[in-house]
């Protein structure tokens, strides 16, 4: 036990943070429908600025990484205009804000493709449920498997915008692994059946991923670099033979990279841990070598805890930081909390987004 808390000053790669309250990646769907980041973005991310720590929504590298309406990219010139006046004005109110790079790969459908496009995947297996469209939701279709030749694009393509990001004036990045988006579906081998050098092995199925931060880190100083991933996550149809064996391999190979943190969804969102394949995440925390965010309907209390029991080095909030711009002075305060409102979750405008009360 240790008496460090959420208040307890920490350095993350060159930043001072404050304090260990994360704000974690949340889809909001307000951008653009040419996905393009707009002036009530701004505000928001500003509002949170307290935070040790924002990262972003999640945002698309190229237009083949998109999978949802009004979600916002950073691959041309308008969107780095756009994320240009967010990163402003959260610096202008003192905070730090690093941007979550995502290819969505098979979490797509034609409709949100150029040229209606078959979305893309490490394997062409279609996953259960429905896409999200400008029109509704729709079937997922069966996506293109990836030819081999084509993954150093995509790569390139993750650089593009991480140079964009360092334009766009983020303070780092956070590379999006997890949830069963492309990088995650070539780390789980239920949506990774390649027999290439990109499928089979732990080594084979990490590839891909350490080509990216391989190509990230010759933009960015390593140290504001981050990685998110969701080792038990089921979310978008993902499962894995042995999650343990795999993200304990994963996390070796990030550790001579020297990032500035690894960022673990604990548990599942909007679904449910297999128990067959479950194990503790202080396993990874353990392996580790560097800062470990923590996050998964974390509360004050057990965030506490966490971070007393050295479980993490930070606690990442969701909900919590949706309704609670102010999420810092309330904790300090122990004042009580707004609830927040699934109904405007996803799209719409300042109401549910920009509204939530301060102290
Ligand atoms: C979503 O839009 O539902 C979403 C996006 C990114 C995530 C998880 C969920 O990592």
């Amino acid at each position: 036990m240790s008496d460090i808390d959420l208040f307890t000053p920490l350095k993350l790669g060159p930043y001072a943070l404050p304090n260990r309250l994360v704000m974690a990646p949340l889809t909001r769907n307000r951008a653009t429908d040419k996905n393009v980041p707009q002036a009530m973005n701004a505000i928001y991310y500003a509002q949170r600025a307290s935070a040790g720590l924002i990262i972003t929504e999640a945002t698309q590298i190229s237009p083949q990484g998109v999978g949802y309406p009004l979600t916002p990219g950073i691959h041309n010139d308008e969107q780095v205009v756009g994320w240009q006046k967010i990163t402003a004005a959260v610096h202008k109110k003192g905070g730090r804000i690093f941007n979550q790079l995502w290819h969505v790969g098979r979490i797509s459908h034609p409709s949100l493709q150029v040229d209606n496009a078959l979305p893309v995947a490490p394997s062409a297996i279609k996953p259960a449920g429905d896409a999200v469209t400008y029109s509704g939701l729709q079937p997922f279709v069966e996506p293109r498997a990836l030819e081999i030749e084509e993954l150093a694009g995509i790569v390139d393509d993750y650089r593009a915008a991480a140079i964009n990001a360092l334009q766009a004036g983020f303070d780092g990045v956070e590379v999006h692994a997890a949830n069963g988006y492309l990088i995650d579906q070539f780390l789980r081998d239920g949506s990774n059946q390649r027999s290439d050098e990109y499928g089979g092995s732990y080594e084979n199925r990490t590839r891909f991923l350490l080509e990216v931060l391989d190509a990230i880190t010759e933009v960015w100083v390593s140290d504001r670099v981050g990685v998110r991933l969701s080792p038990l996550n089921p979310f978008n149809d993902m499962c894995d033979s042995n999650p343990e064996a795999l993200f304990s391999y994963v996390v070796k190979q990030l550790n001579p990279r020297k990032l500035a943190y690894l960022h673990v969804v604990e548990g599942a969102i909007q679904a449910d841990v297999d128990p067959d394949t479950a194990f503790d995440m202080t396993v990874l925390r353990a392996q580790f070598e560097g800062l470990y965010i923590a996050n998964g309907g974390y509360n004050k209390q057990r965030a506490n805890d966490a971070l007393k029991a050295h479980k993490a080095d930070l606690i990442s909030f969701g909900e919590l930081y949706l309704a609670n711009p102010d999420l810092v002075a309330r904790f300090q305060q122990d004042a009580p909390l707004n609830s927040a409102d699934p109904t405007t979750y996803y799209g719409g405008d300042e109401v549910g987004y920009t509204d939530y009360p301060f102290l």
